[in-house]
């Protein structure tokens, strides 16, 4: 075979006329894509060091490309490098296309949008960056967002970054008490929220959430609120500032704050399988590299591109490629305030014509939805812009798979399944760019990306080799944007993610390499629940529920849900005595849930059941309970060592007359 012959070093960095590195040599048939993967493994450090110093622009060049040890969990990158990530988000591009837009919003109103230039962008991050100066806001504090898809929104996260104060996102899906409990764990000073939050039609009250989460927070000494919907809303002297009056009055110039590589960036709150959420932290230089290279080779992105991923800016999707992986590239990234059924099934392909929509990055969830509706919805609109179609957060079934190929992408778009988390900071396992020429399968994430090593461990910890295997899914090889630690709690972090496996980080997920190599991802291997695409702990639900004072104890798990991917499962056991019927305690734990954590995470289905199926050390066998909830019954296994084994046959007894 006719190969073009391979350059030493990936040659990216190729400046086009706007700004964005060239991704065009890295497409997923360029013969050289395997060795540059066989290379990023064998030299990482020649690697990474060749794309930070052309893809970043560093205030200070660091000494080292990195210092990571995977079994004590101490990572570092870019060692004494000095840099700032806004000046790589704007300043450059400002600098050489003022005009480009950086923000496309598209308006919850349908066919409304408004672009955001590169100046305009930068002038509003700068000021907002001296209001947090004026407020006395300085490195190294935690300040709290909980706000709507609004481009302010994005000023406010890149004015925190400015400064080197540390963001936090809260999704604004979140409850006041949910919302509480992160503001406290950061000991927060500053929350900044809008007056309302607008989606599908619906205004969605962000500042009276902030005044009733405040109520447990007296840490807070200050809450700026933007305007979204102008709605007049209280505000507590002293305390509340309306954040543009305070724009008003400062400069459009902010000198960006010299951060080391390894200053923190953000904190981003996600479930585990244990205890409360746990602030993930990502630092400065690692993250911004890998984010902006992934956002530039997964997606194919090409200078002139507008790049829509419609994640919430309160999820990690949002963080890493609505705003920081495009920006740092200099492209367009679209703002998506509204919801894919707004007004109707076909927002997505309407906009996609009217902002004429290069790639789309949504979650299999959306897509299910959607492929309920007819074709039509898709088909009325011009979709010939697209060129990738995108996908993250919970497996793409095949059904939804064929859908987004040959109805979204009229067979001729790249499906790209993309697999990773909030602690990876970036996409891991993709499509494309491929190592090895590879074609999409269907419900496959398939390969590593440059750089990423996964492995599949057994429960003891030795290392599957071979194909057409399945295993707990790990990564052997440090990247730059892994997670650094939980914030104040970085015994967690090293018991969580690398001390299950010594050596590696544990993803929590299982994971099958076909006889192909290729990788499927087979669900979480704890008891962590992603419904719709959005990751809840078991604890957090569970928690919520048993304030009830009727209720005993209950237990969360995840059951197949054919849009959802998964629903919520509530198993409950009542206190003795208690003789509410099952409808008012059923409304009961959905209100404790609601108020706990989030209307989001409501259970879809509750069974009041005896007891629950316990070892002898009274650990709750979920494993039971899922079997049951799939009904798999002869897989059950033996329960005769239970603490309690009828009580098996009572619950399935329940499921078999409610399910
Ligand atoms: C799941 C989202 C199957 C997985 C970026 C992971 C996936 C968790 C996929 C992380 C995929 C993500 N196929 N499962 N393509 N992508 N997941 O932290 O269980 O919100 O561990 O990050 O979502 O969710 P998180």
């Amino acid at each position: 075979m006719d190969r073009e012959p391979v350059p030493k070093k990936p040659r990216v960095g190729e400046e086009e006329s706007n700004g964005l590195h060239s991704p065009v040599t890295l497409c997923h048939t360029a013969p050289s894509n395997e060795l540059w993967y066989q290379e990023s493994l064998k030299a990482p450090e020649a690697f990474w060091d060749q794309l930070a110093k052309e893809r970043l622009e560093w205030i200070k060049p660091y000494d080292k490309v990195m210092d990571v040890d995977m079994n004590s969990g101490d990572i570092k990158w870019f060692i004494n490098g000095v840099l700032n990530v806004t000046v790589n988000c704007l300043d450059r591009h400002a600098r050489d296309n003022p005009d480009r837009v950086a923000v496309l919003w598209e308006k919850d109103e349908p066919k409304q949008h408004e672009p955001v230039t590169y100046k305009q962008l930068l002038d509003m991050t700068c000021q907002v960056a001296n209001v947090l100066k004026s407020q006395g806001i300085r490195k190294g504090d935690r300040v709290v967002l909980y706000l709507p898809m609004i481009p302010l929104a994005i000023a406010i996260i890149l004015a925190c970054a400015r400064i080197g104060a540390i963001h936090s996102i809260v999704f604004a899906g979140f409850s006041a008490e949910a919302l509480s409990s992160r503001i406290n764990d950061a000991t927060a000073e500053t929350v900044i929220t809008a007056d309302e939050g607008v989606r599908g039609g619906k205004t969605i009250p962000l500042k009276e959430t902030v005044d009733t989460a405040l109520k447990e927070s007296p840490c807070v000494k200050r809450v700026l609120v933007a305007t979204r919907t102008g709605a007049a809303v209280p505000m507590a002297a002293g305390r509340d500032h309306k954040l543009e009056e305070l724009m008003k009055e400062e400069s459009t110039e902010c000198p960006p704050e010299p951060m080391d590589s390894e200053d923190p960036l953000f904190m981003l709150y996600t479930s585990g399988s244990t205890g409360k959420p746990k602030g993930i932290l990502h630092t400065q230089a690692g993250y911004i590299l890998y984010t902006g290279l992934t956002q530039q080779y997964v997606f194919d992105c090409r200078p002139g591109d507008v790049f829509a991923c419609v994640a919430d800016i309160g999820w990690i999707t949002g963080h890493s490629y609505v705003i920081y992986g495009p920006l740092s590239n200099g492209v367009t990234t679209v703002l998506f305030e509204s919801t894919p059924v707004y007004p109707d099934p076909g927002r997505y392909w309407e906009m996609t014509e009217r902002l004429k929509v290069t790639q789309i990055y949504t979650s299999p969830t959306a897509l299910r939805m959607l492929l309920k509706s007819t074709n039509e919805y898709v088909t009325k609109y011009d979709r010939s812009s697209l060129r990738i179609l995108g996908c993250v957060g919970e497996p793409l079934n095949d059904k939804a798979w064929q859908w987004y190929y040959t109805v979204v992408g009229e067979g001729r778009c790249t499906v790209v399944d993309t697999w990773w988390q909030t602690e990876t900071g970036g996409i891991m396992i993709t499509p494309r760019p491929s190592a090895n020429d590879s074609t999409p399968k269907p419900g496959y994430p398939m390969n590593p990306f440059f750089g990423i090593e996964p492995v599949l461990v057994d429960d003891k910890g030795e290392v599957i080799t071979g194909n057409d295997v399945t295993g707990n899914l790990c990564i052997r090889k440090p990247w730059p944007s892994m997670a650094r630690t939980i914030y104040g709690n970085h015994e967690k972090f090293l018991e969580t993610y690398y001390r299950p496996y010594p050596g590696y980080y544990f993803t929590g997920d299982g994971a099958y390499r076909d006889k192909d190599g290729h990788y499927k991802i087979t669900g979480r291997v704890d008891d962590v629940i992603n419904v719709k695409g959005h990751r809840l702990g078991t604890a957090e639900l569970e928690s919520a529920m048993n304030r009830d004072g009727r209720v005993a104890e209950t237990a969360v798990i995840g059951c197949p849900h054919d849009v959802y991917g998964q629903a919520i499962l509530a198993f409950v056991i009542l206190k003795d005595g208690v003789t509410d019927d099952e409808d008012s305690i059923i409304t009961g734990l959905k209100a404790m849930v609601k108020t706990g954590v989030g209307s989001f995470a409501v259970p879809h289905k509750f069974l009041i059941v005896p007891g629950l199926p316990k070892t002898r050390s009274g650990k709750i066998m979920r494993r039971i309970l899922r079997k049951i909830a799939n009904n798999l019954y002869e897989e059950l296994g033996d329960v005769s060592t239970l603490a309690n084994p009828p009580v098996v046959n009572d619950i399935m007894q329940k499921w078999l007359k409610e399910a």
